[in-house]
């Protein structure tokens, strides 16, 4: 079976070839970071818009990259949720349109679904049962993983995601929209130890997080530096300094927690996914936690840990294999939880 995937949830157009035999055969991204970046955010209405245009000639290249025509495609995957309303409908009504067209079905795909499936792409692929950090820009949560559709939410943010901490720490920093990359670049100069910051709710049992203090302390850090270097504000090192200590309390929270997580479960598999797993100091502070639980920690390649049409195609391929679709009236889900999502 090939399917065709479509993601445009939020700010990254993304469509992709998968075929459930030779695997991924291509995919294509379009980012709007730059449409965005003026605004200091994702404006909705732009988004939606851009998916629009951009649709199209993605879906055309990827058919070429994979050396595919209509006829090939044997099903269509789309994101259905969670995500900006706007955004999901273009890809909704156009992965329906196509379904409908072609004569083949289609299925909407949880957005999160995706990123917690998107490192069985590659070898070797995570078996069930896991445990799964996703954080990502508007979602942080544990989650234990018995199989496909088979979720338990251990523990979520109770205010912003990771990756929100990280775009607004990066703010208040002056650097540029999507800060979190940006903000874990300048860290790599920083000095370690300057600045302490708390690690957030690891003093009480649980798996929940809570990352909306660390943007506070990070506020009120800069603050303290700027009245004392009054005339000069921040320099680049102290930029530098605070993006360090942000980055490591972030890493070793999400850790302690991961820890807790595969202590709680018995499980020794832990899979990183959402767009703050591209972070190469959490990607080594949870190797290292692994190795010494004698466990294994697997990533989906770099650029599947952002939104990508590779993990729509991928988990709506198993999703459509097992025979699941949904019909015309299927509606997006702007909020949808994954623990409602039924097994295969
Ligand atoms: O999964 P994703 O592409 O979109 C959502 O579904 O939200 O995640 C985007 C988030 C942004 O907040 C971005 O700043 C963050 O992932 N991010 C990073 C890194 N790369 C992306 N955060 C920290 N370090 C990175 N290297
Ligand atoms: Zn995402």
């Amino acid at each position: 079976m090939r399917v065709l995937g479509i993601e445009t949830s939020c700010d990254e157009t993304g469509v992709a070839v998968y075929d459930c035999e030779q695997g991924l055969l291509s995919h294509a991204l379009y980012s709007q970071v730059k449409l965005h970046a003026d605004y200091g955010g994702v404006v909705p209405e732009l988004a939606s818009r851009d998916h629009i245009r951009k649709l199209v000639p993605l879906v055309q290249k990827a058919l070429a990259e994979a050396n595919c025509v209509a006829s090939d495609i044997d099903g269509i995957a789309y994101t259905r949720g969670p995500g900006l309303v706007g955004a999901l409908l273009v890809g909704s009504s156009f992965a329906r349109s196509l379904s409908f067209g072609w004569n083949v079905p289609a299925i909407g795909v949880h957005h999160m679904e995706g990123h917690l499936l998107a490192p069985m792409l590659d070898d070797p692929a995570p078996e069930f049962p896991f445990v799964a950090l996703l954080v990502s820009g508007g979602h942080s949560m544990m989650v234990r993983v018995d199989g496909i559709g088979e979720y338990e939410t251990l523990g979520e943010t109770l205010d912003d995601a990771a990756g929100e901490a990280f775009d607004k720490t990066a703010k208040l920093l002056g650097l540029d929209y999507p800060g979190g990359p940006v903000l874990a670049k300048m860290a790599e100069q920083g000095t370690p130890g300057r600045f302490v910051f708390p690690r957030p709710m690891t003093d009480r049992p649980g798996l929940d997080f809570s990352f909306s203090g660390l943007k506070t302390f990070a506020a009120n850090t800069i603050k303290a530096v700027e009245s004392e270097n009054a005339s000069e504000g921040l320099t680049e090192q102290d930029k530098a300094d605070i993006a360090l200590a942000f980055q490591t309390a972030v890493v070793e929270t999400l850790a302690i927690k991961c820890r807790r997580a595969l202590q709680h479960t018995g499980l020794k598999r832990l899979v990183i996914a959402g767009g703050v797993g591209a972070n190469s100091a959490l990607r080594s502070e949870l190797k290292a936690m692994t190795r010494k639980l004698q466990g294994q920690v697997y990533y989906p390649r770099l650029e599947f840990c952002t939104d990508n049409g590779a993990m729509i195609a991928f988990a709506g391929a198993q999703r459509l294999k097992a025979g699941q679709c949904g019909d015309i009236s299927e509606q997006v889900q702007p909020r949808w939880s994954l623990d409602s999502l039924p097994g295969l």
